[in-house]
Parts: structure tokens; C-alpha cells; sequence
């Protein structure tokens, strides 16, 4: 059993949701990934979103959603989107909720890069981004950018040549 909920932040590709799962079924509490909540609720995939109305429309919802969840009176372990903690007040909300520990999973812009590329489609900020070196320069800037807000988690875990388990152990063992 374990005294706290979870969050997950980090960049897009880190591996949020798998490992968030993971860690839900290992602690046996709920497990919400945040871009799958608001798919459920839109009825909507998040390119959809994007592109009928904008990111600044996205944003607004994804904090609305965001809030919804965190309000929920139960243990659980959340899987954030990449930008969520870089917008509107949620790294507030994420740091004032006193339930709730948050881990930035950490990877460098190579690795990132190296598994975005094959995996940019659904996703539509790089979606158009057509050379990996393109790809990785937006990265780079954009890590750098959000670095701010990532570092603002209660642990940092860095992810880059580990497995799952390792990662998984290595956040069990900030938690007991
Ligand atoms: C985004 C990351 C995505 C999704 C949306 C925007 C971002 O989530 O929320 O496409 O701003 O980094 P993943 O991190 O799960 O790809």
C-alpha cells in the first residue's frame, strides 16, 4: 500500500503511459492517462483536437481535465501529455496537491529523437517534421524550454539505458 497518488510528467516518447500502467497495476490503484481521458470525453483523438480547434482550445481543455482528475478522492497514478505541466497553472496544481508525488521522467534529445521518429504521427506537434535531423533540433529547443517545468517535480528519474523494471524499482524505492 502506498501513502501517495502519482504523477507522471515528461516529454513526449519518454514512455508515460506504459510505465504509468505498470505502476498502477504494481500499487493496485487507478490509472488515468490523460490524453486517453480527454480522447474518452471528446470523443476525439488529440491530432483531431489540434487541428479542428487549435492548441489553444487543447490546452483549455487538457487543464479542465486535468483538474477532474486530480479532484478524484481515491489513489491513483496519472500519465500526463508531454506539454501538460508547461501550461495554464498545472504545475501549480500538480506541486499544491499534497497527495501526490510527482516523477519527471528524464531522457536527452537523442534518445528522444531517435524514438520519436518512427512514432510522430499521432502526435501533432512533430507530426510534419520530416528528417530526424529537423526532428532533432525541435527537440533540443523544445526540451530546453520545458526543462523549467519538468524540474520542478519532486523526483527526477532519469530513464535513458534503463528497462522498465529499473525505472519501476527506482520509483517504488522514492515511495516506501
Ligand atoms: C503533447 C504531447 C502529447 C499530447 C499532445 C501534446 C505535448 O502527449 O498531449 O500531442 O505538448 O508535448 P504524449 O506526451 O503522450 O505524446
Amino acid at each position: 500500500m502506498i501513502n501517495y497518488s502519482i504523477i507522471l510528467i515528461g516529454y513526449m516518447g519518454v514512455g508515460k503511459s506504459y510505465i504509468g500502467r505498470k505502476l498502477s497495476k504494481e500499487f493496485m490503484i487507478d490509472f488515468f492517462d490523460l490524453d486517453s481521458y480527454i480522447e474518452s470525453y471528446e470523443k476525439k483523438s488529440i491530432s483531431d483536437i489540434f487541428f479542428e480547434r487549435g492548441e489553444i482550445y487543447f490546452r483549455n481543455i487538457e487543464n479542465k481535465y486535468l483538474e477532474s482528475i486530480l479532484d478524484k478522492n481515491i489513489k491513483y497514478v496519472i500519465s500526463t501529455g508531454g506539454g501538460t505541466p508547461c501550461y495554464s497553472n498545472n504545475i501549480e496544481l500538480i506541486k499544491n496537491n499534497k497527495q501526490l508525488k510527482s516523477f519527471y521522467l528524464k531522457s536527452s534529445s537523442n534518445q528522444l529523437t531517435n524514438r520519436l521518429f518512427y512514432e510522430k504521427e499521432k502526435r501533432p506537434l512533430i507530426s510534419n517534421i520530416n528528417s530526424k535531423k529537423d526532428l532533432n533540433s525541435f527537440i533540443s529547443k523544445h526540451l530546453f524550454e520545458r526543462n523549467v517545468f519538468y524540474n520542478q517535480a519532486d523526483y527526477i528519474i532519469d530513464i535513458e539505458n534503463k528497462n522498465t523494471s529499473e525505472v519501476i524499482s527506482e520509483i517504488k524505492e522514492k515511495l516506501t
